[in-house]
């Protein structure tokens, strides 16, 4: 048996479990259909995604749709949307980014309920996912019998070497991309073949492209709305790794890429003994995490360490690399080419025929390492730094760097730097610094 045969052994669902999950989509979409129909307003449900394509991988998620006339206002759409998904899913959970939803469960499987318009074509969207019941009727029209393994096995590499998901914590690949992959390229190794030639900017379409340019990393013009990029939330880490990733399976193939092993945290004295060969330094700051979504709160934790990262480089320290850790708590780490900083700093003054030459004397001559001298005509002095230790920059100037809108205010916990840091309540962000292994390489 090849290993592509093998990998869909395992992902795709038996004719059991097929009959399994037709029989809670058949009981939660009638459920569904009552609740829906006491609102008395015209409500619709519809079940979308991956089961109502047939393109799912083991424990799919079940996707129903609550389609309301057009007519209804945004505010209905969004309170009765939530009231019939609650009374469904009982204790459900809202969750939003820019579309209010409930997700919960029903018969142990997931589901997501999601209100949307219910409207005649994609020129008159209302609301961002009013699209989702044309992809849905799209790819059943399109996608043929054979081709649902290849998304099943194109899915299940994207989701082993990472790049599954277009939500905000991974900025990967959608399910519906991942179908228009295999419709563009006809399968998996087909898809694999092309993805080891793209480039950052590539664009794809199926049928015909649209006008729009995109600026994104990667563009698939929406075969339903020409005019919107299907790849919108993949990242250019997440093309990058795709892309390795296909070259390197093609050259070497291996189950590895779909069931990658489990990453266990580095030894903490391995990771001392990296940092100490480097000669650099690290430097770990906690945070309160704030109780927003995953959509919500990942964009904001990664705008934060960019913004640390600009600090201490507006402080004269040398960023090496970043990384971040959201558990409990959020852990940014930083390593630097030094930690410390000598106390004297190159300060330049005026030219010395200037008027405010004086003032400029008369500050350093008192607090100048040294006297001011005189450099191509203008003054210089040895300054001290107000802070010499990158620690001591994030606690105290914090509150000065761009960071997320919602960690702003977030309590700071604890800043270390040095040897300090390794320790175990900071393996994971160590970790997630400092272990560059690919999935498929564990
Ligand atoms: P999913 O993320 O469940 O993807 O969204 P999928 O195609 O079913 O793939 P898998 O197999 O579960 O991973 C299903 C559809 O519902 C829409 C998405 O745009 C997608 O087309 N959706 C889902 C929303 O629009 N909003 C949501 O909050 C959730
Ligand atoms: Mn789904
Ligand atoms: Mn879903």
């Amino acid at each position: 048996m090849t290993l592509e045969q093998d990998v869909l052994e395992r992902i795709s669902p038996s004719a059991r479990e097929r009959e399994d999950i037709a029989g809670k989509v058949s009981s939660l979409l009638a459920r569904a259909a009552e609740e829906a129909s006491r609102e008395d307003i015209g409500l619709s449900v519809i079940l979308v995604g991956s089961v109502a394509k047939d393109t799912y991988v083991r424990d799919p998620d079940l996707d129903v749709f609550i389609l309301f006339p057009e007519g209804v206002p945004r505010e209905r759409l969004e309170s009765i949307g939530l009231a019939v998904g609650r009374r469904v899913l009982g204790k459900g959970e809202e969750r939003y980014a820019e579309h209010p939803y409930v997700h919960g469960r029903w018969e142990g499987l997931e589901v997501d309920m999601v209100p949307c318009y219910h409207i005649e074509n994609t020129s008159m969207l209302r609301s961002a996912v009013d699209r989702t019941p044309f992809h849905t009727r799209f790819v059943l029209s399109r996608l043929e019998e054979g081709e649902k393994d290849q998304v099943r096995l194109l899915k299940q590499f994207a989701k082993g070497i990472g790049v599954y998901g277009a939500e905000a914590r991974i900025q990967g690949f959608s399910g519906y991309l991942i179908e228009l992959l295999i419709l563009r390229y006809g399968s998996f190794s087909g898809v694999l073949k092309a993805a080891s030639e793209w480039r950052k900017g590539t664009v794809l379409y199926l049928d015909r492209p649209g006008s729009r340019k995109f600026r994104e990393p990667l563009v698939f013009h929406d075969p339903v709305d020409v005019e919107r990029n299907v790849s919108s939330a993949l990242s250019e880490n997440g093309l990058a790794r795709f892309v390795h990733a296909a070259r390197s399976y093609l050259a070497a193939p291996s189950e590895r890429y779909f069931f990658p092993r489990h990453r266990e945290l580095l030894d903490l004295a391995a990771m001392e003994d990296m940092v100490g060969q480097r000669g650099t330094g690290v430097l770990v700051a906690g945070m309160e995490r704030p109780p927003l979504i995953d959509d919500n709160l990942y964009p904001q934790v990664r705008r934060s360490i960019d913004g640390i990262c600009s600090l201490l480089e507006s402080h004269d320290f040398r960023v090496v690399d970043r990384s971040f850790h959201v558990g409990e708590e959020i852990s940014f780490i930083i390593e630097l080419e030094s930690l410390v900083l000598p106390l004297g700093k190159r300060h330049g003054g005026p030219p010395a025929w200037v008027d405010n030459a004086y003032a400029f004397l008369e500050r350093w001559e008192k607090e100048g390492l040294g006297r001011p001298f005189l450099e191509n005509g203008h003054w210089t002095v040895i300054a001290p730094r107000a802070h010499t230790r990158a620690e001591e920059v994030v606690r105290s100037k914090l509150s000065t760097a761009a960071l997320g809108s919602d960690l702003r205010n977030a309590k700071v916990g604890t800043v270390m730097a040095g040897p300090d840091v390794f320790r175990e309540e900071n393996r994971a962000v160590l970790s997630a610094l400092l272990d560059k292994r690919m999935n498929w390489e564990i």
